[in-house]
């Protein structure tokens, strides 16, 4: 029903929507426990950002097995069994190989209904944005590895990293939203330019509006930004439209890759008081970023 583009791949069979996806990162922090709880973040994600429940997941684990202990092993798996569990997703099995980089992920499956997929094409013009988590993982992640934060300073993009998106999908289903993506690797830009494109219509953000995680401008205006975010901005700065004399670091904090990011949700306006409801009760924090306009696939910055 949804094949590669989306999200995650939707397959029918018989009355069952069966929702797929497979995530694999590198570490972002030192701790495997607190990695193999990221990863299963971030990988069961993409089941949220369809709109669906996450269910059963398998783990890919790539490393060397001479430079590490099976207690690094156990405690990475432990983090991602936990965070399964509290998405109410089980690990059923797994694969690991020999790998001179470190890596772990997920393929994770999970069930949808048809009338709760939350699909890339499915924005209109009124919408609304919505996004559900800070930018700048990649950012701060970045300036960490080269030194020039102390550990402390991560917290609070650790914390946003463990953060299931579970809430915010149901938030989005129960009011109403047709289109939803997690904002991950391709960086708000990147995900953005994906709803954009395939609705046809265009995103207006405010990037006064956008929140960002402490301490990001300050790296990104360091030149700490790293490889992804430029890369990104290059790939879709031709379907952006900017300010005259937008600055620089602004442009690569939306175009930052992120890790476990949040949900980017187009909602229609009459479904904003109900989406508030839910996010106070649930306590879960959310941004109105912009609007979905007429217009034929680009970004425009305000
Ligand atoms: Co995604
Ligand atoms: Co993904």
């Amino acid at each position: 029903m949804v094949g590669p583009g989306d999200d995650a791949g939707i397959f029918r069979y018989n009355n069952t929507l069966l929702v797929e996806t497979v995530d694999v990162i590198t570490p972002i922090v030192d701790d495997p426990y607190t990695f193999g709880a990221i990863c299963a973040a971030n990988a069961v994600s993409d089941v949220y950002a369809m709109g669906g429940i996450p269910l059963t997941a398998l783990a890919i684990l790539g490393f060397a097995s001479c430079d590490f202990s099976s207690l690094v092993i156990k405690k990475l798996l432990k983090g991602c069994i936990d965070k399964l569990e509290e998405a109410g997703a089980c690990l059923i099995g797994g694969h690991s190989i020999e790998d001179n980089e470190f890596k772990f992920g997920l393929a994770v499956t999970g069930i949808i209904e048809t009338k709760t997929i939350l699909k890339t094409d499915g924005a209109s013009p009124g919408d609304i944005l919505i996004l559900t988590k800070p930018l700048g993982t990649g950012i701060i992640t970045s300036a960490y590895k080269r030194g020039k934060l102390k550990n402390h300073a991560l917290k609070e993009v650790v914390a946003s990293m463990l953060k299931l998106n579970k809430t915010a999908s149901k938030a989005a289903v129960m009011c109403g939203a047709q289109s939803a993506t997690d904002v991950t690797g391709f960086g708000l830009l990147g995900h953005g330019l994906n709803i954009a494109k395939s609705s046809g219509a265009d995103l207006v953000i405010s990037y006064d509006k956008v929140p960002l995680m402490k301490g990001v401008r300050k790296y990104a205006a360091l030149g700490l930004a790293p490889k992804g975010a430029h890369r990104n901005f290059v790939f879709c700065s031709r379907d952006v439209i900017f300010p005259v004399n937008f600055p620089k670091e602004a442009q690569l904090i939306l175009s930052d890759p992120q890790t476990s990011g949040g949900l980017l949700i187009a909602l229609p306006s009459k479904g904003l008081k109900k989406f508030d409801n839910v996010a106070k009760k649930e306590k879960m924090s959310y941004w109105i970023i912009g609007e979905v306009q007429k217009g034929k696939g680009k970004i425009v910055i305000e």
